[in-house]
């Protein structure tokens, strides 16, 4: 693989994910910006909370969508013959944790951005969906007993290198494990004020199934 196509593939991986889908769709369909309300986080949980269930969906679906694109980069090098097989699960990881890292500091927004968590969902449905399917479970599992969406982040993203590391899906793969505890580590970064409030008892709830029509 040419240093030319590695920088470009890179860069590709970097601009899906700075993608601001809350801002822009916030700003460019209501006029609100979602970083001056709720939590001020820009992602999907926060336009849930400000702009309705419709709105955080869309969000939430891109997000989830940026991740897995920039991910599958790495399987069409892969069908182009450009990496062979055993560099295949690196470079998805690879281009899956520049696009979260694009997520949480995007340039098209001053480097503010989200807390990654939709947008490594994505990036885990390309390497290995059964396993993102049992921490969807263990998400909404977590959402329905506590109302805590960051809680339920924290727990579905330690599933991830937890349950890679017991070889519920057969063998571990080391590398996941690896990339999966890094991975947990860099949510609890990006959600310390959240861990702080739910120490304190005054982390936001959510209400799952709210009435508006937005
Ligand atoms: O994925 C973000 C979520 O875990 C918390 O978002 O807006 O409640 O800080 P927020």
């Amino acid at each position: 693989m040419s240093v030319a196509l590695f920088i470009i593939t890179i860069i590709a991986a970097y601009l899906l994910g700075s993608i601001p889908s809350s801002v822009w769709y916030g700003i460019g369909y209501f006029g609100i910006d979602v970083r001056k309300h709720g939590s001020g986080n820009a992602g999907a949980t926060n336009t849930f909370r400000v702009l309705g269930k419709r709105a955080g969906t869309i969000v939430m679906l891109i997000d989830v969508l940026k991740g897995w694109t920039a991910t599958c980069l790495a399987s069409l090098l892969f069908y182009m013959s450009v990496i062979g097989e055993t560099e295949l699960l690196l470079f998805k990881i690879l281009f899956g944790v520049i696009a979260i890292f694009g997520h949480i500091f995007p340039v098209f927004v001053g480097f503010k951005g989200g807390k990654g968590i939709a947008t490594l969902l994505g990036m885990v449905l390309a390497i290995h969906p059964e396993l993102a399917a049992v921490c969807i479970t263990i998400f909404i599992l977590t959402l329905l007993a506590s109302h805590y969406v960051s809680l339920s982040s924290i727990l579905s993203t330690l599933a991830f290198p937890v349950l890679s590391w017991v070889g519920m899906f057969g063998h571990p793969e080391p590398l996941l494990v690896v990339f999966g505890f890094i991975m947990f580590v860099l949510v609890v970064l990006t959600h310390q004020k959240n861990i702080v409030r739910l120490l304190r008892g005054n982390e936001n709830r959510v209400n799952i199934f709210p009435k508006t029509n937005r």
